[in-house]
């Protein structure tokens, strides 16, 4: 599994980076001892209107539970990512964007930028939304995604973008869990060649909600030109509105404190949850480790492949690199249209130099051979990236040898949407390269090793992964939902953020994280909570009770795996299989569909009637040989009807 080849730190890199190895361990020690004073120096990175002196307030004890940053600073997020850049690079590309058909492809100058986020800016201001308004952005890969961004943090107002692969049901959950009055959308996105109908999947969000979560209006982006119907007095067109506001607004001066978006994500029970940042913390720690993971220099093009809808694109698509002045390149499309080269093609036409991918991409293209990859150029880049899920030490050697021709360096990040950006990770002028290991902390990052207990692990472990102290990108709360914040982050073990995570340490004090111990699962580096789509499944009229679990898949690291109990009377067929994957994908959206349904007369359930879901792990599995104890269940026959009657695909 673990493969011990280790790959050093060149001369090279050594010499070029922002953080050698002895400035890491240097600043390991100051941001644990001295922490005031070593974030209160790097905080002037960023512009303030009135810099903090109150650097760091943190408690994680219930009693005094807090948690705080800069907080009496003041600054403007969208200041930071433009203004304050446009006397340099006014000129310099900010946002390149490739479209989903290779001949298309644009872009945004700082100044263009600032443009087009003021008039934004001013059409929403016109529209009645004010400073901690929420706003939902719902959107495809186009600059316009950035820019609704930061046209909100102009203008103090807090934005949740939802995936545009999520379905109205999902879209609508989300709208009314913030109560958001705005809806950005597009007329219709583009995706492999086909389209995304992002507004009516909007008008079929808003039929469905509750009539006090009322949504005012809707301002749609003319993206693919599609005629669509708009409703009077609540859709308004994006492009003649801007028509009537000037290009120019004032940036709204923000607290640190103050939340800058809200982004839904999974979690092990119940709904998804609105996981909160602010706007020092947060634009602090996506600047900061943007520049030192990825040793960025102003002006270099840096690609992001994940979409602004996952806190991957939040933070290194838009806000880390956009605060450093970077060239961000934007993707519409999808790795293998119109074919397997696309990827390294558009590497080569705008000549890439950071390449931040997921492992399940490496692993699809990987399949088709190196002929794609060799097919192209890609002399511009200097190092790569992984992120969303562990990388298999197969993957990781494919993207070294065939990606990077041996010669970069690869950056394996872990980080989650709690932690606002990348926590444990290689820097490429510090950090020896071990395939397949997140390899270690940043500075300010304090890991440790706990048992189910809590009892501290020490030494060349395996454990579950919590943090002891705080970053400044942590989140800080679930919207309208304090309490279930500290519950489902701090209560496992007092005084400690517990990540989800099981986590391997070696002999070299490496990181090798596991994956999820919770009841989440992750679908090509998308966090899917089983609760979710066991709850879709029984939605369906067929359905009695479901069960989900995830299991190893070749391609997308973990694919879903439901067991399905029927109402009496209901003929189990394979139509019927189709059904409920339709179902689920409608439910909540295509990365939920599940990639293997198996009929279960019954559920192993303990005699308190939970089920034990280590037992549907192991068989979903095929690990059959190692069930363990299964004598405590009401009625263990159902477990070798389960193996027998092992499944495959729908
Ligand atoms: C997993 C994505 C191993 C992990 C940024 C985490 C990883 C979850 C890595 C968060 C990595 C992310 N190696 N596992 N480099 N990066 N993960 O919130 O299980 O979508 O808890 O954030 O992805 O997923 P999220």
């Amino acid at each position: 599994m673990s493969d011990p080849t280790l790959y050093p730190v060149s001369d090279a890199w050594a010499a070029r980076a922002h953080m050698d190895r002895n400035a890491y361990e240097a600043a390991r020690i100051a941001a644990r001892e001295t922490p005031d004073h070593f974030w209160g120096d790097l905080s002037a990175r960023l512009d303030w209107m009135t810099p903090p002196t109150t650097i760091k307030n943190v408690s994680y004890d219930k009693a005094d539970f807090r948690i705080r940053w800069f907080e009496d600073g003041v600054l403007n997020v969208a200041w930071n990512c433009i203004d304050r850049h446009l006397a340099t690079r006014g000129d310099q590309c900010a946002i390149i964007w490739e479209g989903d058909d290779p001949s298309v492809s644009g872009g945004l100058t700082y100044a263009e930028l600032h443009r087009d986020v003021c008039r934004m800016a001013n059409v929403l201001k016109d529209m009645g939304v004010v400073k901690g308004d929420r706003v939902t952005l719902y959107l495809p890969m186009i600059p316009a995604a950035a820019v609704a961004m930061l046209a909100c943090a102009r203008i103090g107002a807090v934005h949740s973008v939802v995936f545009g692969g999520f379905s109205p049901d999902s879209l609508c959950g989300r709208i009314e869990d913030c109560g958001s009055k705005v809806v950005i959308t597009a007329d219709e996105g583009l995706r492999g060649g086909k389209r995304v109908p992002l507004k009516a999947n909007v008008d079929a969000a808003l039929e469905k909600l509750a009539p006090e979560y009322r949504v005012q209006k809707v301002l749609v982006i003319a993206h693919t030109g599609a005629d669509i119907p708009m409703i009077a007095d609540r859709d308004i067109a994006y492009a003649a509105a801007s028509e009537a506001v000037g290009d120019d607004c004032p940036c709204e001066p923000m607290n640190a404190e103050d939340p800058l978006f809200i982004l839904y994500t999974s979690g092990s029970t119940g709904k998804p949850k609105g996981v909160l940042h602010t706007t020092g913390g947060y634009l602090f720690w996506a600047s900061y480790t943007h520049e030192l993971v990825f040793d960025y220099r102003p002006g270099e093009v840096f690609w992001c492949t994940a979409d602004v809808g996952w806190v991957t694109g939040h933070s290194y698509c838009v806000y880390g690199p956009l605060a450093n002045g970077a060239t961000t390149l934007m993707f519409e499309g999808v790795p293998n249209y119109p074919d397997n080269r696309r990827f390294w093609q558009v590497i080569d036409k705008h000549k890439v130099e950071v390449f931040y991918t997921a492992p399940t991409a490496l692993r699809a293209l990987m399949r088709d051979g190196d002929e794609p990859v060799k097919a192209t150029s890609r002399a511009s880049l200097r190092l790569l990236g992984s992120v969303g899920e562990p990388i298999n030490p197969e993957a990781w050697r494919w993207y070294h040898e065939v990606v990077g021709d041996g010669r970069l360096p690869i950056v394996d990040t872990w980080w989650q949407t709690e932690t606002g950006g990348i926590l444990v990770s290689p820097l490429p002028g510090a950090t020896d390269l071990k395939p397949g290991s997140a390899t270690k902390p940043l500075p300010g990052v304090e890991l440790e090793l706990v048992d189910a207990e809590g009892v501290v692990l020490e030494g060349a472990v395996s454990g579950n992964l919590v943090i002891t102290d705080s970053w400044p990108g942590q989140m800080r709360t679930v919207w309208g939902d304090h309490q279930r914040f500290f519950e489902t982050y701090f209560a496992a073990y007092p005084g400690k953020y517990f990540t989800g995570d099981g986590c391997r340490r070696d002999e070299d004090g490496y990181y090798w994280i596991t994956g999820r111990v919770d009841d989440v699962i992750n679908v090509s580096g998308h966090r899917m909570g089983t609760a979710e789509v066991e709850s879709a499944l029984v939605l369906h009229d067929d359905v009695a009770e479901a069960a989900v679990v995830g299991f190893p898949h070749d391609i997308k690291g973990q694919g879903i795996y439901a067991y399905v109990t029927l109402n009496a009377g209901v003929e189990a067929t394979d139509d019927l299989k189709k059904a409920l994957v339709t179902h689920v994908r409608k439910e909540i959206g295509p990365i939920a569909a599940p990639d293997a349904i198996q009929w279960a007369p019954g559920l192993p359930k303990t005699r308190s009637g939970k089920i034990m879901r280590r037992i549907l792990r192991k068989i979903a599995e095929n690990d059959v040989g190692s069930l363990g104890d299964t004598s405590t269940l009401a009625d263990p026959s159902v477990v070798d009807d389960l193996v027998r009657n092992r499944t495959g695909a729908p």
